[in-house]
């Protein structure tokens, strides 16, 4: 296959080509990025817990708003610890007090920042050790910790620190920014195939960019298929079409297309997930998308105690489409 070479190529993921720089280019959360800017107009910098899903921007945001606040002494006015980094007790007490204790010439009135990335991954008892620290070094370092789940933090660190929440971006903040990137890429793309990777991403820009760049590295054009290939999803349009079936109650041909789509080698998970997707966007009546997504919800369950197998899926299938005979009869 002869690949185009794009402006810029593919030696650069593009997730960090596009990683914003300053606040301004972070898309979504509004209101938490209205604090995030009022504290880099400020320049008093709080201790800071940014939590939230994978790949909507705290990483980015905190880097912008250290970079917005330090200007040219970011380089030495800023240290970073992820989870990669080994971050037990001795590094907390050596690496973060040091640099907490090291002069650097800073802009009036800004702070030195520790940014602790990933800090859920960080154990209880490092945690603990950075209580006192955080305190210590007050008048001259502030600490920002990102991660996905805020009650992995301690307490006594929440207390320490304002918390701000992100939630996962809107299809509309992703579409524009995916149009974005295309155009800078000169990408070929339909609007199908551009909404085919945000059903695939649900709400991570991370893995919309990643799915995008995948999909042009491997297929030049961006459409649908093209998008299902490359994210290997079970295409929505199949699952739709068992979700038709079991809405007619007509459970022989919705067993039919569920072992049609099982035959082609997506495993229970895969659809299970992709069924879940398609029922919460299908229209039908509220009370009997409930029923629909609990049992949806219930079979994950199973399968994701490992009972992976045709039989789960089917059963699941006629259950779907008993809810509308009960309510056909209740009618
Ligand atoms: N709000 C956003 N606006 C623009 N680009 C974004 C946004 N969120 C994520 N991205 C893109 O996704 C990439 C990863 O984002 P980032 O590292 O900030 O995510 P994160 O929230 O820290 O995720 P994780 O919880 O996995 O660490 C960025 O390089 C950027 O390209
Ligand atoms: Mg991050």
């Amino acid at each position: 296959m002869t690949t185009k070479k794009t402006k810029g190529g593919y030696d650069v993921p593009w997730v960090e080509k596009y990683r914003p720089r300053s606040l301004d280019d972070v898309v979504g959360n509004e209101d938490t990025l209205v604090r995030l800017r009022a504290i880099a107009e400020d320049g008093n910098m709080p201790n800071l817990i940014l939590c939230g899903p994978p790949g909507t921007g705290k990483t980015s945001s905190v880097h912008a708003l250290a970079r917005q606040l330090l200007g040219s002494a970011y380089n030495n006015g800023v240290l970073e610890l992820n989870a990669s980094d080994s971050r037990g007790i001795d590094v907390v007490r050596n690496k973060i007090k040091g640099f907490a204790m090291n002069k650097v010439s800073l802009p009036v009135g800004r702070h030195k920042i520790i940014i602790l990335d990933e800090a859920d991954a960080m154990t209880g008892a490092a945690q603990q050790a950075l209580r006192r620290t955080m305190e210590i070094y007050s008048n001259t370092t502030r600490f920002a910790l990102a991660c996905n789940v805020s009650t992995k933090i301690i307490e006594p660190i929440q207390s320490r620190a304002a918390i701000l929440r992100y939630s996962r971006l809107a299809d509309e903040q992703i579409l524009n920014r995916l149009r974005y990137v295309c155009e800078q890429e000169e990408v070929s793309y339909t609007d199908d195939g551009l909404q085919a990777i945000i059903f695939t991403a649900e709400g991570d820009m991370r893995n919309a960019l990643n799915n995008l760049q995948a999909t042009v590295s491997g297929f030049e054009h961006v459409s649908t298929t093209n998008v299902f290939k490359v994210c290997d999803q079970p295409h929505p349009k199949k699952v739709r079409s068992i979700i038709d079936r079991c809405l007619k109650g007509n459970t022989p041909e919705a067993v039919k297309a569920v072992t049609e789509l099982w035959n082609t080698g997506y495993s229970c998970s895969d659809i299970i997930g992709t069924l879940f997707k398609v029922a919460k966007s299908y229209e039908m009546p509220e009370a009997l998308k409930l029923e629909y997504l609990r049992e949806i919800g219930f079979a994950h369950m199973k399968i994701a105690d490992g009972v992976g197998t045709l039989l789960q899926l089917l059963g699941l299938a006629a259950r779907l489409c008993q809810k509308v005979e009960v309510a056909g009869v209740m009618e």
